[in-house]
């Protein structure tokens, strides 16, 4: 499970102030995460996966003080998916950006490689393996930089609007996914605007105006 808690935090430029008394994203469930634009969704992500520092307060990790851990740390518990995945996306080419991170880990290139293909398969991208990530459409980038998400050992995930720019298909897979994913004990976080994504949990976080609130 991971948790925030008596969190405050205001970005240095800009009077926004984000702030969140206690929210739970227990292991095993998906937790939505709702609210109109600019309200503070991407914020509350950032400070799950540590990408940002509260001001006051506390990010727990199973149980422990994460609040202070190195970023690498973190990563090691919690995969991010960005707004904006071809930010995330860093190496030349698309099989590349699936083995770099483990293989830099020190993993076994073979499984890293199998694990890579496997996750191209399953995300209609073997055909693309060789291609630059520049020139990707922005529905290969989210595809990609998902899988590359899953190569990673992390139990829990946050995603930020996952299904923009994918079409039926290809968030048919993603919903299939996070359910295969959530039944082997994997937690979720995501913020979505998507009917069809928020029928997949009724544990539902709204945040308002930069304050987090219970729905369910
Ligand atoms: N780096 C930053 N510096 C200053 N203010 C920021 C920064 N990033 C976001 N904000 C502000 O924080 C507020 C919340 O933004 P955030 O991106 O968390 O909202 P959101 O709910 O994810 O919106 P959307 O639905 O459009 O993705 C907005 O007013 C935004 O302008
Ligand atoms: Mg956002």
């Amino acid at each position: 499970m991971i948790a925030l808690s008596h969190v405050v935090y205001s970005y240095p430029k800009g009077g926004f102030v984000f702030s969140c008394d206690e929210a739970e994203f227990p292991a095993g469930e998906v937790t939505l995460l709702t609210g109109p634009n600019g309200s503070g969704k991407t914020t509350l992500c950032r400070l799950l996966c540590g990408v940002l520092r509260p001001d006051k307060g506390y990010l727990l990790i199973d149980g422990e003080d994460a609040t202070a851990w190195p970023l690498g740390r973190i990563g090691a518990h919690v995969g991010y998916l960005l707004q904006e995945p071809s930010r995330q996306l860093f190496r030349p080419s698309v099989f590349e950006e699936l083995t770099f991170v483990p293989e830099l880990l020190g993993r076994d290139p073979q499984e890293t490689a199998a694990k890579a293909e496997a996750l191209l398969a399953e995300f209609g991208l073997t055909r693309l393996k060789d291609r630059s990530t520049l020139t990707l459409s922005r529905g290969e980038k989210q595809r990609l930089a998902l899988a590359a998400l899953l190569m990673g050992g992390a139990g829990f995930f946050i995603l930020d609007e996952p299904t923009t720019g994918l079409d039926t298909d290809n968030r048919r897979i993603l919903y299939d996914k996070i359910d295969e994913l959530r039944e082997k004990g994997a937690g979720f976080a995501i913020a979505s605007h998507d009917r069809d994504l928020l029928a997949l949990s009724p544990r539902r976080l709204r945040v308002t105006e930069g304050r987090v609130v219970r729905e369910d």
